[in-house]
């Protein structure tokens, strides 16, 4: 069954307030740069304080020579954190190196971020098409010990077909199937989970909502809960 994530990309009173509201709901939190610089690891501990057995996404997309993200990574799963993302550009060499010390911490690939495009590749000298670059950056990600990727819902059926299953972490989810943000191309937590989403990660629409126990039940119930 999938989960849902929720991005707490606010203020720290915001992230706990809101980590008290939506105690009871079976959620992961993902922490970014947000939170994650200025109060780090005492957020993360507090809320693993307020939250028993609650999951912990951390969203550093660490891409450094393999030593370097090795050491940060062997850092992350001494905290607990369940999840924590990773590069795929890092290369076989960094993912296969965080691996080896991730312990119960899963990694997740990050492909082509969604803020590069075709023009972006050419720069590059990147004869590749988008789809194909995103294909081969999962490839490297997952043979080298990855557990997951972070991917659009509109890759994520493509990305199953070509590579087996993964475990698919999927923002850019709108629960009315709209967006009046800058997410361009969103999709509905249940299109999500059709194309085969294991992880629903939504900020703005928990983030910012006067009643986000009702986004929340609202998106549970769309995924089965
Ligand atoms: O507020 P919203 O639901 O758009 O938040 C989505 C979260 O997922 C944000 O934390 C954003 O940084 C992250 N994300 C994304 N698109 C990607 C990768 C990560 O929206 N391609």
């Amino acid at each position: 069954m999938a989960r849902l994530c929720v991005a707490l990309d606010t203020s720290k009173e915001k992230a706990l307030q809101l980590v008290d509201q939506l105690k009871e709901y079976p959620l992961i939190y993902k922490i970014g740069y947000k939170l994650f610089i200025p109060y780090g690891v005492e957020l993360i501990k507090e809320i693993q304080k307020r939250v028993p057995n609650s999951e912990i996404f951390l969203d550093l997309k660490l891409h450094d020579i393999p030593n370097t993200v090795r050491n940060g990574v062997f850092e992350a799963s001494q905290l607990g954190v369940s999840y924590l993302t990773v590069h795929a550009m890092g290369g076989k060499e960094m993912i296969s190196a965080a691996a080896q010390v991730k312990g119960n911490t899963k990694l997740l690939g990050v492909t082509l971020l969604t803020s590069h495009d075709e023009e972006y590749l050419k720069e590059l000298s990147i004869t590749l098409s988008k789809e194909d670059f995103v294909l081969k950056l999962a490839q490297i990600a997952l043979s080298s010990g990855a557990d997951g990727l972070v991917c659009s819902a509109h890759e994520v059926e493509f990305l199953k077909k070509e590579l087996g299953n993964f475990l698919a972490v999927v923002p850019g989810i709108r629960p009315q199937g709209k967006s009046s943000d800058d997410q361009k191309r969103v999709a509905t937590p249940k299109e999500a989970v059709d194309k085969g989403a294991d992880i629903l990660v939504v900020g703005r629409p928990i983030v910012q909502s006067q009643a986000p126990r009702k986004v929340v039940e609202e998106i549970l119930t769309q995924i089965g809960f």
